[in-house]
């Protein structure tokens, strides 16, 4: 059985992102706070009992639509905006559907790879499309280092979902507002199985609101440390579902750059869904913003270089070595080690890792970028056609027509938070009315 040598890894690892010039100081996640906004937006009530025949009226108007796209999306994708349709938090229209869908009237194949990647640049609008008046909101998810989620309650449908909630003081004043605001950006265009999917955004006046599916099967992190270490074929399969996430990301030139387990949330069925967009951003060439998890950043951030997206395939190859070994490649307790070894630390692997692994993880978690799996001219096919993954037909893995390693046990469409972790619950004080200094820099939402 393996323990951690040092203990220290039971808790959850929180992002980072100091400014080059204040990278020595820590950094804190926001508090919160309740309430209201408007609640005049149509077609809420009527939405609300839904029936066969009005869904069935609905999927007919976005035929057409649908036909135009029938040739490049995949048969997930189709499934995914039917599911959109059903499980809205109020129903929606069928024009807001369609948004949410990534489809508009006027951009019936806004689809095509480089509409999406135009659509990334700037975000699709989210309106003010929902409010807290919409919303029961009950316990805290998680927190992390900007933010909270809660579960909340559609007052329409009674559905659940996530809601994340940034107290823009604190994004301020930890100069995250471009991430923030990159955040709402890139949940907006993305549309894949193993992402998750946010229904609308909306702001008060001291915080803004991203509401998100709720995916009840917990973190993978909770699961890997119940576990200690996943046996090589489960391992394999969480990092075969993250890496179609990956490749999708980078098809759209969005780089992720906050893989972890943490970041990744099982479904009722046992399949990812990777959440926190937090540092995602649209990068069709190079960047420098050091940002990450410290475990999981790459050579090239640490050591502030320009980067691009091949830092993922770094940060896949870290995680696919803590789903094997219970620990990260270049683990220390102090995060100044960390990036030392990062930097310098020979990569060493536990004698049970199969040599094809060892292959693999040493071409991915390799400082040489020209020669990093992910990053060189085949792209992800070359990490997907790599022996470890050799087993896996991916097409079937796309349509999770595929067993999943573990069911989680929950109640399925309940609530359930059986498999999150227990947080301190603050006072709620959302949707105070007053004064917003900040009103301009979250235009967005
Ligand atoms: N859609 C969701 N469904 C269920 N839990 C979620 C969802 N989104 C986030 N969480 C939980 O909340 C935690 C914090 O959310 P995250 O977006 O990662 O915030 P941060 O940027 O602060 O890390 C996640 O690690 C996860 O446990
Ligand atoms: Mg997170």
């Amino acid at each position: 059985m393996y323990i951690d040598p040092q203990n220290k890894n039971e808790v959850r690892r929180l992002s980072v992102s100091p400014r080059l010039e204040e990278s020595e100081q820590p950094l804190y996640r926001s508090k919160n706070s309740q309430l209201d906004l408007d609640n005049n937006r149509p077609g809420q009530q009527q939405d609300k009992n839904n029936s066969e025949e009005d869904v069935r009226k609905q999927q007919g108007n976005i035929e057409d639509s649908i036909d135009k796209l029938n040739k490049k999306m995949s048969n997930a994708k189709l499934d995914d905006i039917e599911q959109r349709i059903r499980n809205g938090p109020d129903g929606g229209e069928v024009g807001d559907q369609l948004k949410l869908a990534g489809i508009s009237k006027q951009r019936t194949v806004a689809n095509e790879e480089n509409d999406l990647k135009k659509l990334a640049v700037h975000g699709k609008k989210t309106d003010c499309k929902y409010t807290l008046r919409d919303f029961q909101i009950l316990r805290t998810l998680g927190t992390g280092s900007f933010g909270r989620v809660h579960l909340v309650r559609s007052n329409h449908n009674d559905r659940f979902y996530a809601l994340k909630v940034l107290k823009k003081y604190t994004v301020v004043k930890l100069k995250q507002v471009e991430h923030t605001n990159d955040e709402r950006k890139m949940l907006s265009v993305v549309a894949h199985p193993f992402l998750i999917r946010m229904w609308g955004t909306f702001q008060d006046c001291e915080q803004v609101f991203m509401v998100m599916d709720y995916i009840e099967g917990g973190e993978l992190f909770s699961l890997l440390r119940k576990s200690q270490r996943f046996p090589n074929p489960v391992a394999k399969f969480y990092a075969a579902e993250v890496c179609l996430a990956l490749e999708y990301l980078h098809s759209m030139d969005i780089i992720y750059r906050d893989l972890k387990p943490e970041n990744i949330l099982l479904d009722k069925n046992g399949h990812i869904k990777i959440t926190d967009f937090g540092f995602a951003k649209y990068v069709p060439d190079v960047t420098y913003t050091l940002c990450g998890t410290p475990d999981y950043i790459a050579p090239e951030v640490v050591s502030t270089k320009p980067y691009n997206k091949s830092v993922d395939w770094w940060s896949f190859g870290i995680l696919i070595y803590e789903m094997l070994a219970g620990y990260t490649a270049f683990y220390d307790s102090t995060t100044m080690k960390t990036y030392e070894n990062i930097l310098n630390a020979p990569l060493k692997f536990p004698p049970f890792f199969h040599p094809d692994v060892q292959d693999l993880l040493s071409k991915l978690i390799n400082r040489d970028l020209s020669k990093r799996l992910g990053n060189l001219q085949g792209g992800s096919e070359d990490v997907k056609n790599h022996p470890w993954f050799s087993e896996v037909i991916w097409e079937k893995l796309l349509s999770r027509n595929i067993e999943t390693p573990y069911e989680p046990p929950i109640q399925q469409g309940k609530g359930d938070t059986s498999q999150f972790e227990r947080y301190p619950e603050e006072e709620i004080n959302y949707g105070i009315q007053g004064e917003d200094p900040y009103n301009v820099l979250f235009e967005g939402f």
